[in-house]
């Protein structure tokens, strides 16, 4: 049983690295707990606050926000702080090596349900060229990552984590509460058979992407294979999946509005998860551009996502103008 300080040192992992890593570990191991308790942790239902994205903030939403902002500001490590549910960048401590990000609970919609919710992070080295409370220190482009995470609060609570190298998967053991490494190296497979999309949005996609998923569910078999559908509605449940059995994760651009708009933020979703599935080897592109290419305009902004077995992600950029 290999823990995942053992394995950050045995790949020689900066030091001051492992301690900021353990820092955001040891936070998501108090989230797991009051997730685990529920109702009991008083920790389910909304608030009555709206976030930057427009949504009303959860509970729980609020409650993981605080406690990743707290761990991260008082630990020393962390220049500047960005997180889905505050509306500017948090300055922690000047002349600290690094920056964050987070999505401090993911899935929020399934919350109140039971169902499978997450924390998304990724670390970059801070930036001495913009002061340490510019939103430019953000303005890097998703490949410089040094690391980038999830866990999944689920059946068992998992963390999937990259530092540049291999993704690997850990699995919280609650009785000596370590995160213990059960697959080394992911390896996504190239083919599969299976995507994921919330379908309930196919009156907004272009015509291009219609056809893409017309074609996976066609019922003269235009793909020679039959293609199954999940949805889990909390983008670390649906990668999780994707990362342990292959498949396809699409959020695709909507054209319904007077511009057309993207869903999943950039920063703190799309780069660290496509960071995860590149290093699985995996593919993650917006409709256009390989996503880790891109460096954020702004904090909060958002990003078309098609990620997963690579040879399915080329197979879908190919509809697409
Ligand atoms: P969050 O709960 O952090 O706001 O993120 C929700 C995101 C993502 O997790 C998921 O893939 C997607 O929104 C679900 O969107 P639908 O409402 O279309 O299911
Ligand atoms: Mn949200
Ligand atoms: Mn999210
Ligand atoms: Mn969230």
């Amino acid at each position: 049983m290999i823990s995942i300080e053992e394995k950050l040192k045995e790949q020689h992992t900066k030091e001051d690295l492992c301690l900021l890593i353990n820092v955001i570990l040891d936070t998501t191991k108090v989230i797991d707990y009051k997730v685990n308790q529920g109702a009991l942790s008083n920790i389910l239902g909304a608030t009555s606050e709206v976030n930057i994205q427009g949504e009303t903030q959860k509970k729980l939403d609020v409650i993981c926000n605080q406690l990743l902002k707290d761990s991260l500001k008082s630990c020393g490590l962390v220049r500047t702080i960005a997180s889905e549910e505050e509306d500017f960048v948090v300055e922690g401590h000047s002349g600290a090596p690094y920056i964050v990000a987070f999505d401090p609970l993911d899935g929020s919609s399934n919350i109140d349900i039971n169902g499978q919710i997450g924390t998304i992070f990724t670390i970059y080295q801070a930036r001495n060229d913009v002061a340490s409370n510019s939103e430019e220190q953000f303005s890097q482009a998703g490949h410089a990552q040094v690391c980038a995470g999830y866990v999944l609060y689920s059946a068992s609570t998992m963390l999937a984590i990259t530092t540049t190298g291999p993704t690997s998967f850990y699995t919280l053991d609650k009785n000596s509460q370590a995160y213990v490494l059960t697959t080394d190296s992911i390896e996504l497979p190239t083919q599969t058979n299976e995507f994921s999309v919330n379908m309930a949005n196919s009156a907004c996609w272009s015509q291009g992407f219609n056809n893409y998923i017309n074609d996976l569910v066609s019922s003269d078999n235009r793909r020679g294979r039959r293609f199954n559908m999940r949805w889990n509605g909390a983008m670390v449940a649906d990668i999780h999946r994707v990362l342990s059995r292959g498949g396809i994760f699409c959020y695709p651009t909507h054209f319904d509005t007077p511009q057309p708009s993207a869903k999943l933020r950039l920063l703190y979703e799309a780069n660290p998860m496509a960071f995860l599935i590149e290093n699985a080897g995996g593919k993650a592109y917006t409709e256009s551009t390989r996503i880790l290419d891109l460096k954020p305009d702004y904090i909060h902004q958002r990003v078309a996502v098609i990620m997963g077995s690579a040879s399915e992600v080329d197979f879908c950029l190919g509809y697409l103008d």
